[in-house]
């Protein structure tokens, strides 16, 4: 482990100049706004006639609050998907350079590094969904910049247990990036309250999940000052349009709501389980701590068929490694979940 995770973080990108707004380097209080070539008529009334400021204060400082993390170390991009992105970018020399994914997992991270020529390595997760710290550190060299953890896990919902991500943080040779785009359905707090001690922790969330904002595309990195401040240096300037600012500050201040929200997705999640568990042809139901169940089927191409035909679509995770049978299927309303349940039960030929 480094204390300073900048060693991690291209040469080049460390050095770049940035783009820079005549807003950016203005500090006064200005009246008058024509700098950017807006159109100062707003001729639809709509009030978003300005480009956002590319620093974002507001929302970070309400995000800050919220997760008790300071705003120099929180990044905001279009969804979490642009900090992946940008972390790749950051971190990998295209062509020479790689990062590790342990699948079964969320596949964005792979295609974002090859979108970038930037190699894939991959160290399967054990039997039960964990990571093999021997193998990823063996497997691991000066190329391998990034490593990709994600807790809960997509597809297979797990939390990675702390004492095996606390073993990679202290022995992994690169930025390690801990994806908790559904920590808020899981009981356990998650990485940020550990952000001070390991520099080269980086946490990504998402307003997509528990918050129910996947539309308005807002995702969020953690981490240290430094790496931060070198996202927010090669981000598009103004990557958060006005709309989305305002529906997530919004949102944050109607925490009840959420928390309400998380909860009744908790406990469909469970009911949903004890009900599939029941129904001839599935095999196994993985516990699960995301909003996701996944469901090992004795035949589970004939179910995906079966439920397509019936307008239900559910993931079908069955060729990723140690999800053989897999399908991934997301709690929906009590309602939706309950016609699912009904489709599986009249199935006649699951098995
Ligand atoms: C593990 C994981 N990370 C990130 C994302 C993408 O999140 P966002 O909507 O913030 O781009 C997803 C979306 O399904 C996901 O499953």
């Amino acid at each position: 482990m480094t204390r300073n995770p900048t060693e991690y973080i291209r040469a080049d990108i460390l050095a770049l100049e940035p783009y820079s707004s005549a807003r950016d380097e203005f500090d006064g209080e200005a009246a008058v706004f024509l700098d950017a070539n807006e159109n100062a008529l707003d001729p639809l009334g709509k009030q978003v006639h300005r480009y956002p400021h590319p620093g974002y204060q507001e929302l970070k400082e309400a995000i800050s609050r919220w997760r008790n993390v300071a705003p120099e170390r929180i990044f905001v991009g279009n969804g979490s998907d642009e900090a992946i992105d940008l972390l790749i970018r950051a971190a990998c020399f295209p062509g020479r350079d790689e990062i590790m994914v342990l699948p079964p997992t969320y596949g964005m991270y792979a295609v974002q590094a090859r979108i970038q020529g930037v190699h894939v390595q991959s160290v399967v997760l054990t039997e039960d969904f964990q990571p093999d710290v021997g193998a990823i550190l063996d497997a691991s060299t000066d190329a391998t910049r990034i490593l990709f953890l994600c807790s809960p896990n997509n597809p297979t919902g797990n939390i990675l247990a702390l004492e095996r991500v606390e073993a990679l943080l202290r022995q992994f040779r690169g930025l390690v990036v801990v994806d908790e785009a559904y920590i808020d359905f899981a009981e356990e707090p998650g990485w940020l309250p550990r952000l001070e001690e390991f520099p080269n922790l980086v946490v990504l969330q998402t307003f997509s999940k528990a918050i129910g904002l996947a539309g308005i595309r807002l995702g969020m990195a953690f981490g240290h000052p430094d790496v931060i401040a070198v996202l927010n240096k090669i981000k598009f300037p103004y990557n958060l349009n006005r709309l989305t600012v305002q529906v997530a500050l919004e949102a944050l201040e109607d925490r009840t709501a959420l928390e309400d929200g998380i909860r009744q997705i908790v406990h469909e999640r469970e009911r949903l389980a004890t009900a599939l568990r029941r129904i001839p042809g599935v095999e196994q139901v993985f516990p699960s701590q995301a909003n996701f169940l996944l469901v090992q089927f004795a035949d589970a191409e004939a179910v995906f068929r079966y439920l397509q035909r019936r307008g239900v679509i559910v993931r079908d995770r069955s060729r990723l490694p140690r999800c053989h049978g897999c399908l991934r299927i997301t709690v929906g309303t009590p309602e939706e979940n309950d016609y699912l349940l009904t489709l599986l039960q009249e199935m006649k030929h699951v098995t």
